[in-house]
């Protein structure tokens, strides 16, 4: 059994029923350079286990991630467990208790795993309350990071640095995880560890996963959105959106049937099986 890694309470936090979504994210938009990227997103993150944020490539799925985090301006709303956050620069943002594993992973291949920890101690936080970094928990979710404390993370596998990076936003006693494509670039083995990283932080704290991999989605994710063109297309269960063959190509450009949706397996092996659905050149 995992330990909680909230702290006792939060008197400044309005109460929310269990039933409320988390994060409740509403008609969020994002300007660039004149350029509008996101023109309407809308998502709930399940105050429990793993939700996923889907769409194809340049659908807005980064960058609408960024935007709840304060990394871009933007506008709409933004309420984690009942407090607004769309007007409050990102490290206020943090404060509330939201861990964010970027793109790239942000892991220091030249620090030791318990140095790329060390740095991500915040120490004491008002909103959470929380003092202590919570290594108790890290450690009991990955061992691996406890033994490995001395090793240069650029020399980790990748599915052990996805470790470092969730194990990183687990420290600091977050209410919510984000994070972004971890599986990327990733050989299929290594997507199997990653998946194995996931579930066992969701089971400590709600995890917001973008992904592009929908066997780890049809695995992990009970429900989900899907971003088109900068605005949200669909929500719902995923179970229900991957089964449908027709929308499932519509939204994600995949069919549900397809080996990458974790359907039935075809009669005949692809020659090259491809596990994720990464398709950047
Ligand atoms: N800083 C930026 N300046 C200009 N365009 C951007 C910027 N960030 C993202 N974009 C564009 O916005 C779209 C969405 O990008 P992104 O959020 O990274 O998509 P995803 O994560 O779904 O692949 C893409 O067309 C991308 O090129
Ligand atoms: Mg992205």
């Amino acid at each position: 059994m995992i330990s909680s890694p909230f702290s006792s309470s939060s008197s400044s936090v309005p109460p929310t029923s269990p039933a409320d979504p988390l994060l409740s994210v509403r008609d969020l938009r994002v300007v660039i350079d004149g350029l509008h990227i996101l023109h309407g997103v809308d998502l709930d993150v399940a105050p429990a286990g793993v939700t996923a944020l889907l769409g194809r490539n340049g659908a807005g799925k980064t960058t609408a991630v960024k935007a709840v985090m304060g990394l871009v301006p933007r506008t709409g709303s933004v309420r984690f467990s009942g407090v607004e956050l769309s007007s409050l620069p990102t490290h206020l943002v943090v404060r509330h208790g939201i861990g964010y594993a970027p793109e790239d992973r942000g892991i220091f291949a030249g620090l030791t795993v318990a140095e790329n920890l060390r740095l991500a101690e915040r120490g004491a936080r008002g909103e959470t309350g929380a003092d202590e970094p919570n290594y108790p928990l890290v450690h009991e979710l990955f061992p691996e990071l406890k033994q490995r404390a001395g090793q240069l993370a650029g020399t980790l596998s990748g599915g052990q640095q996805q470790m470092v990076a969730i194990g990183r936003t687990l420290l600091n006693r977050n209410r919510l995880i984000i994070a972004d494509e971890p599986t990327k670039g990733l050989a299929p083995k290594i997507v199997a560890e990653v998946a194995e990283v996931l579930a066992r932080a969701a089971e400590a704290v709600p995890v917001l996963l973008v992904e592009q991999n929908l066997a780890l989605v049809r695995r992990l994710a009970g429900t989900c959105a899907v971003l088109a063109d900068g605005r949200t297309a669909h929500r719902g269960d995923t179970a229900e959106l991957l089964a449908d063959e027709e929308a499932a190509r519509r939204l994600l450009g995949v069919g549900s049937r397809h080996p990458l949706a974790g359907g039935p397996r075809p009669a005949v092996a692809p020659a090259a099986p491809v596990v994720t659905a990464e398709v950047k050149p």
